[in-house]
């Protein structure tokens, strides 16, 4: 009795300290005990699979689909996500169990950027529901096909100054043509960053009297490429990779000490929502504001539908306008340099596709968005077959919302269930020889597309939730190709490295440019 007086306090120290390692177990463990029938490779406490993605790259997905089937478990530090890397079941998450999984789960770097959380990408279920058909009714086909003018002329004047045997790197280029597309639709501005440099000054600066359009963009450009998937970005988002709990308190502190990565991110985020706010509430106030943006008309829906009024409250139209420049810049720009590059290395598919470009008709009758839609299929074929090389976003986020069953598993609710877009693209079942780049795998009578799952190529995702930008991009990216090989023809610059070297990001980007060399079309 003595003894347990005396040593009590190291009793006690030896209790609290077990209790701790019990309680950090519990947290490390919690999230796994509920989805740990699901097959997965061995995981390392804090750190999850994030070794095997670094040994690796993004291809670990499509390695461990082959050890461990078409859904596998893989640990993103803690947080565990069920990858499913099938059609059919990416079909019974995305369509047919769509009332049971309607949102997307928020990863670590979205967290912690609150104007990146009220787009439509992240909102939930009934706001994202109003959000979506609100929108939706902006996207009627005949909107589009009064955009195929504007895009012609950013198109036009991006690509009128090349000249003969120039080396450029495309991917900028495409880059400063997509934001501006986007700018001018989204926001109704002209960013001017695609006009041949001579031109440049004179490039219209109404985002709001104080407000410098290159500023917006290089903190929009920061604020995009800060959003790391990886240990690379700021220390809050790799807390919240290894330990959610401690993601936002971390994030206060850090965002209030000058230098951090977490300091600068806040002070970029709060510069745009400032920049945004201000374009957003001089829009409202115009009376004549027209519908030619997708802004003017998302404040003229909110001003004739009480249910887009309750909704669409001044900050989260801020932050879907946003949402578009983030979503409808990168996404594009890479599509259009990856069909560039890859038409490039191989001339037999760049001789069939102008011969159909060319058969169109003279040059320069600009096509509409009908002819775009139904008269150059071998185009369509090139397309989605550079969208299958190089996948722009390889998984696609969900987040269970009830208990569900999914290819014979119960996953609780709270479950990240994110579809392997990349691996079923590379899938030596729908696509055999899956690393050739052979735009014919695509043609309509063809054995290999009669056989293959409609849902094993889904670039723009899948279901209620998939892209809403579907019908802009490809509209934009054919007029562009159009437009450029009917004047040029590119082959790789010497100073393109092979191979080609990606990068990983939000979305998928070239991770030092495509550099092609420019021939004039006689
Ligand atoms: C080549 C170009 C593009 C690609 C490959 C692409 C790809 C995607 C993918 C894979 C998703 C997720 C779909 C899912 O979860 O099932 C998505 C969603 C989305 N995209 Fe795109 N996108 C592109 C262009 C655009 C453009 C131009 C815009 C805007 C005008 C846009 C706006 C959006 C939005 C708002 C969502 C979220 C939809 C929702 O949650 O309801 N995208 N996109």
């Amino acid at each position: 009795m003595e003894w347990f007086f005396t040593s009590f306090p190291m009793v006690s120290t030896i209790f609290t300290v077990l209790a701790l390692v019990g309680l950090l177990v519990v947290y490390l463990y919690g999230p796994y005990w509920g989805v740990r029938r699901v097959p997965g490779p061995p995981t390392i406490p804090f750190l999850g699979h994030l070794p095997l993605m670094a040994k690796y790259g993004p291809g670990v997905f499509s390695i461990l689909a082959k050890q461990y089937g078409p859904i596998f478990r893989f640990h993103m530090g803690r947080q565990p996500l069920i990858i499913v890397a099938d059609p059919e079941l990416c079909k019974e998450v995305g369509i047919k169990k769509f009332k049971d999984i309607p949102n997307r789960s928020i990863p670590s770097p979205i967290k912690s950027s609150p104007l990146h959380q009220k787009g439509l990408f992240f909102t939930r279920d009934s706001r994202w529901s109003a959000m979506r058909n609100t929108i939706l009714s902006v996207y009627q086909p005949s909107h589009l096909a009064s955009l195929v003018p504007t895009m012609q002329t950013y198109i036009d004047s991006a690509t009128q100054n090349f000249h003969d045997e120039e080396d450029i790197t495309f991917s900028n280029l495409s880059l400063k043509l997509a934001t501006d597309v986007i700018g001018q639709a989204a926001f109704g501005v002209d960013f001017g960053l695609s006009k041949p440099q001579s031109s440049n000054t004179d490039s219209v600066r109404n985002l709001g009297e104080n407000v410098e359009v290159s500023d917006f963009i290089s903190q929009h450009i920061y604020s995009t490429t800060q959003l790391k998937m990886d240990l690379t970005g700021s220390f809050s988002i790799i807390i919240g990779l290894l330990l959610p709990t401690l993601q936002e308190p971390f994030r206060q502190i850090l965002k209030r000490i000058p230098g951090t990565m977490d300091w600068k991110v806040d002070r970029t985020n709060r510069i745009l929502s400032s920049k945004l706010d201000e374009i957003v509430s001089k829009r409202m106030q115009e009376k004549n504001r027209g519908s030619k943006d997708f802004l003017s008309q998302i404040l003229s829906a909110r001003e004739s539908q009480q249910e887009s009024k309750n909704v669409f409250s001044p900050d989260y139209i801020s932050a879907v306008t946003y949402e578009h420049l983030l979503a409808g810049s990168a996404t594009t720009a890479f599509t259009l340099s990856s069909v560039v590059y890859l038409v490039a290395g191989h001339p037999e598919v760049a001789k069939k596709l102008l011969a159909e470009i060319d058969g169109f008709g003279p040059h320069d009758l600009v096509p509409t968005a009908h002819d775009l839609q139904n008269k150059f299929p071998y185009l369509d074929q090139v397309i989605k077959e550079a969208m299958r090389f190089y996948i722009v976003s390889p998984l696609v986020a969900r987040e269970t919302s009830k208990e569900v069953e999914i290819g014979g598993y119960l996953l609780p609710k709270g479950t990240w269930v994110w579809l392997a877009l990349g691996v079923l693209a590379k899938d030596p079942k729908n696509f055999p020889e899956p690393d050739k780049f052979k735009p014919e795998r695509f043609d309509p009578n063809c054995e290999e597309e009669k056989r293959r799952h409609p849902y094993a190529l889904i670039p723009f995702g899948i279901g209620p939730r998939s892209c809403i930008g579907q019908k802009f991009s490809l509209q934009e990216i054919k007029l562009s190709l159009i437009h450029l090989y009917r004047k040029y023809t590119f082959q790789h610059s010497p100073s393109m490295e092979k191979p080609l070297q990606l990068e990983y990001g939000i979305v998928l980007n070239f991770k030092h440019g495509v550099k092609l060399r420019v021939t004039m079309r006689t």
